[in-house]
């Protein structure tokens, strides 16, 4: 049985505001598609890894994961998130045949701990069918309508902030993106429509309990210049 990496990496990175999309923005010397990729790879956990790229810049995604060789493939992402990951989900159960756990991992979150990456995968092929690693919430959060008036102030203990990679049952994944098991290359793309903003929120809609596990503060998202700042510092040994 083999475990299948699928890495959305399609976005244009629109609140980093970087010439190139969010995925082939550098931090030390390596875009951060290839840092995700890579430390998929160094878990020693995942077999292959299926990677959304912008329509745009596939030739470019293709090159800078050549090294990588038969272990990552290449597919055009689509137009939000959830299209990214149905396409390459579809790619990667094609790819190998027996595929029983699959992690959704974001290009944007490249610098996760492998510890984080191989927790997920033992959890799911401990019995849980959706895993997803969580850090706590430090801040107060509040709730506000739509005037920017408070309305509640949820108790904080029991909120957590939710990270990549995300583990699922391969079958269950399958069917919350509404992928039919004889899919094949013929077939077209469901259309399901993706309202979740994360992967287990589909499973969650599915009634399917989802487990958490930890996260770790260095599997933030590259979202904003700041973050990109943090890389770089993270990269060159002045953040931890
Ligand atoms: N993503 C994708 N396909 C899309 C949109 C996003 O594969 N159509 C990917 C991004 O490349 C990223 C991950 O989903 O790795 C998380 O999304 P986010 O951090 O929002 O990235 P972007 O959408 O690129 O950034 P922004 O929202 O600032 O434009
Ligand atoms: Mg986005």
């Amino acid at each position: 049985m083999s475990v299948i990496a699928v890495v959305p990496a399609a976005g244009r990175g629109e609140r980093l505001g970087a010439q190139v999309p969010k995925a082939l923005v550098e931090v030390a010397g390596e875009p951060l598609l290839v840092h995700a990729v890579h430390g998929l790879l160094a878990a020693g956990c995942v077999d292959h890894v299926v990677v959304a790229a912008p329509a745009a810049e596939v030739g470019v995604v293709v090159a800078a994961v050549r090294r990588f060789e038969s272990q990552v493939s290449v597919v055009v992402g689509g137009a939000e998130r959830g299209d990214s990951v149905r396409l390459a989900l579809r790619a990667g159960l094609r790819t190998l045949a027996d595929v029983d756990v699959v992690l959704v991992h974001d290009a944007a979150r490249a610098f996760t701990p492998v510890e984080v990456i191989r927790s997920v995968v033992d959890t799911v092929r401990a019995g849980s069918a959706a895993v997803v690693p969580v850090l706590p919430v430090s801040d107060t959060v509040k709730q506000v309508d739509a005037t920017g008036l408070v309305i509640a102030t949820p108790d904080r203990a029991g909120l957590r902030i939710v990270q990549t990679p995300q583990g699922f049952d391969a079958a269950l994944l399958r069917r919350a993106y509404g992928i039919a098991p004889e899919d094949d290359e013929s077939s077209p793309p469901s259309s399901v429509s993706i309202q979740a903003t994360d992967d287990a929120g589909l499973v969650e809609q599915l009634g399917v309990p989802v487990q958490t596990v930890p996260g770790h503060s260095h599997a933030f998202k590259v979202t904003t210049p700041f973050d990109l700042a943090v890389a770089d510092a993270l990269l060159t040994g002045q953040a931890g």
